[in-house]
């Protein structure tokens, strides 16, 4: 249902891989709403990935960035602009990655260098980006600056390893530039909090599925879904969000304010052989 909510703006959509992908239905519903848009991913994702058949979907074109490297970053606003006509007027950062996570390394015996590449990916991208944007001015008065977050960067989850740290950071960095960015030109800086979803990056954290059904059953309005999601960014970079800033928004049912569910305790489940190692130790990390 399209109410031409970014009728006349321009946006840039960093992360879209798959048609699983919340950036993916992002662009589609921005799009739908009246947006003209580009899309970045690293080279890597758009050699490998589908983003090319959503951008001559979409009629947008792609700027392949390293979202941890600047004068990547700067390419994507420079190109854009030009391209798009203009200053930007939104932009979703939804990427995120672990090399801890990928190598199955656990909490408690993390590879630092790979925990820089978790803290430089997934959240002092969204710093770089937003840094390079404000210096290039590229980001128009009253835009939108959305990056997409877990709960799991305020409460501890199993299994989400050093992307908890990651989110943590990403939430801040929305917090310390929202402030700036405001005073200065009116842009908000905000992160949504979303349900688990089944997509190439969620698929990576340990217990997926038990995660998913455990969240559905915890949430009133059970778990949210990457187009549900995609409607809330539609929001928040749409003019009825003009005064939202610096604020970590959940779009996850209802789950970050429940403590208990009648529909959680009655599946609570007491075996835990799955987490035993050889030695008898329940493993935590
Ligand atoms: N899936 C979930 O359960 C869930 C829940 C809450 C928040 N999120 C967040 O949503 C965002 C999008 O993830 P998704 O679930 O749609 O998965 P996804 O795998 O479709 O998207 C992750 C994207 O990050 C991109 N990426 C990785 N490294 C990059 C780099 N160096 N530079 C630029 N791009 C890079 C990938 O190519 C991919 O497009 C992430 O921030 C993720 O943490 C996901």
């Amino acid at each position: 249902m399209a109410n031409r909510l970014l009728e006349g703006k321009r946006g840039v959509i960093f992360g879209a891989l798959n048609d699983m992908s919340i950036a993916w239905k992002v662009a589609e519903r921005a799009v739908e709403e009246g947006a003209i848009i580009t899309l970045s991913n690293t080279a890597l994702a758009v050699r490998m990935g589908t983003t090319e058949a959503l951008g001559k979907k979409l009629n947008a074109e792609i700027i392949p960035a390293d979202a941890t490297s600047v004068s990547d970053l700067e390419n994507v606003f420079t190109k854009s602009q030009v391209l798009l006509g203009g200053k930007i007027d939104f932009v979703l950062h939804s990427i995120g990655m672990s090399p801890n996570v990928r190598k199955k390394k656990r909490y408690d015996d993390l590879d630092y260098n790979m925990l820089s590449s978790t803290l430089d990916i997934s959240a002092i991208s969204f710093h770089k980006m937003i840094q390079v944007a404000k210096k290039m001015d590229a980001i128009a008065q009253d835009g939108s600056i959305v990056a997409l977050s877990y709960v799991a960067a305020q409460r501890t989850f199993f299994g989400y390893n050093d992307m908890a740290d990651a989110k943590s950071l990403l939430e801040s960095i929305a917090r310390s530039f929202g402030y700036i960015y405001g005073r200065e030109k009116g842009v908000r800086v905000n992160t949504i909090s979303q349900s688990p979803t089944v997509t190439t990056a969620g698929s990576g954290v340990k217990g997926l599925d038990g995660l998913l059904d455990f969240s559905d059953k915890m949430s009133p309005l059970g778990n949210a879904t990457a187009a549900e999601c995609a409607d809330y960014c539609i929001v928040m970079f749409s003019d009825l969000t003009k005064k939202v800033t610096m604020q970590n928004l959940f779009h996850d049912g209802g789950f970050s304010s429940m403590g208990m569910s009648l529909r959680a305790m009655n599946q609570y489940e007491k075996g835990m052989d799955e987490y035993i190692d050889e030695q008898g130790n329940v493993i935590y990390g």
